[in-house]
């Protein structure tokens, strides 16, 4: 299924910085919400390895390692590489220079109200973030989206600012550039091309939207454009941006797809993120996991066995509410509350539920793990796919910015 946003097919597009191996917070936060997007859309998934370096540009030691096994665990966890496009964003040099063509009409000012910069300063405060790489990291992140023409870009709360400012970025440069010499000209030309019945209809609908608003109006005259079979791209996407009354859409406004805060909580009820010590690794031996999940803390209230407990005050409970249905849940309720299960008891059917889910991804991480050549090949793939629909956009982009000279 595939649906309709500006006249185009969405396409989906998001990234990760590489931080090495993947643990089940970035299972049940994003790699989920990832393979139900790539049943339902064209999707491009890469590796933001230089976003990495702009927090991280002392050492880059590391870096592809990371890289490496960011991407096997994207294939273990069921990521499909026959639909969906997986690359590095340094492998496609396109990304630097339509972030390069677009900081020319950033002003300095967005960069520098977007909250993640003084924010990530202060928290990464032992780094020195006062980089020119660091400033821009949003305008990379928004070059990264506009040059697929994404229009939905999964993203955690923190980066919908980062969203917000491409899709800033992207009106700016509809507006500056995609009035071509002859604009109205061109259109009306594009309308005689299909036809009198349908261009007399265009018409109609446009003044409808344009004129009074009619959002339906706007709907059915986009339909009508992607039915006519008997004009170009060119004409096609003039006809779409003249329905707005505006120049061409050169790139296209995305929308930020909030993912759910992630309900998979670490082992102490923190968020589960590596800086915390707090997670269970895809990848982690089994005996490890067990042991990490009967140790890991209760209700502290609950100090000897005949205490009775409070689930809502316990991190295990948050494991049963991502893992265990309705009857085990009540199980715990009812026997925490009146001290009839143990603590290990209850965390019992947590760890078998955490083993069975990792189980067959561990078996596929192994496979790739020993077939180095079968991920690159993947990779290799991904980014010859990505660089065409690039190198697309960024000649449409370059040819507006007066660069199409040779
Ligand atoms: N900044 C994102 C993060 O830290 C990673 C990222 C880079 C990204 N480029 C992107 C996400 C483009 C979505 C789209 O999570
Ligand atoms: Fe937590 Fe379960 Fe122990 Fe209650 S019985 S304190 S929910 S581990």
């Amino acid at each position: 299924m595939s649906s309709v946003l500006s006249g185009q097919t969405t396409r989906v597009l998001s990234g990760m910085r590489p931080t090495g191996r993947l643990h089940l917070g970035h299972y049940h936060g994003v790699l989920k919400n990832w393979l139900k997007l790539q049943n339902e859309y064209e999707c491009f998934f890469f590796v933001a390895d230089w976003h990495a370096l702009t927090t991280h540009y002392e050492d880059p030691r590391g870096l592809e390692e990371s890289v490496w096994e960011m991407v096997i665990d994207w294939l273990a966890v069921g990521v499909d590489p026959e639909h969906t496009t997986l690359f590095i964003q340094s492998k496609i040099p396109e990304h630097a220079e339509l972030h390069v063509l677009l900081s020319m009409i950033t002003p300095l000012s967005w960069l520098e109200r977007v909250p993640t910069y003084k924010d990530q300063q202060i928290k990464l405060k032992d780094k020195d973030l006062s980089t020119y790489g660091f400033l821009g990291y949003p305008l990379l992140q928004s070059a990264d989206i506009l040059i697929y023409r994404a229009g939905l870009v999964p993203v955690g709360e923190d980066q919908v600012a980062h969203v917000e400012i491409t899709r800033e970025v992207a009106r700016r440069f509809n507006n500056l550039y995609g009035r071509e010499p002859g604009y109205e000209e061109l259109c009306r030309d594009a309308i005689k091309k299909m036809g009198k019945k349908a261009g007399k209809l265009y018409d109609e609908l446009r003044a409808a939207w344009l004129e009074r608003g009619e959002r339906e109006a706007l709907a059915t005259a986009r339909e009508l454009v992607e039915k006519q079979m008997n004009i170009n791209l060119g004409d096609r996407e003039r006809l779409l941006g003249y329905l707005e009354g505006g120049g061409r859409q050169i790139l296209l406004e995305p929308q930020a797809l909030l993912t759910e805060a992630a309900r998979m909580p670490g082992l102490d009820g923190q968020k589960m993120s590596k800086s915390y010590h707090n997670t269970i690794g895809l990848r982690e031996d089994p005996d490890e996991i067990r042991k990490k999940l009967r140790t890991m803390p209760t209700d502290p209230q609950r100090v000897r066995r005949t205490d009775p407990g409070d689930p809502a005050k316990c991190p295990v409970w948050q494991f049963h509410l991502v893992y265990s249905g309705e009857d085990v849940k009540q199980w715990v309720d009812q026997g925490c509350r009146a001290a009839s299960i143990g603590c290990l008891e209850c965390k019992q059917p947590v760890i078998d539920a955490v083993l069975a889910e990792l189980a067959p991804i561990q078996a596929r991480a192994a496979a790739l793990a020993n077939d180095p050549t079968l991920v690159k090949n993947v990779i290799t793939q991904g980014c010859r796919r990505a660089r065409e629909v690039a190198e697309e956009t960024l000649q449409d982009v370059r040819r507006s910015m007066g660069l199409e000279y040779s």
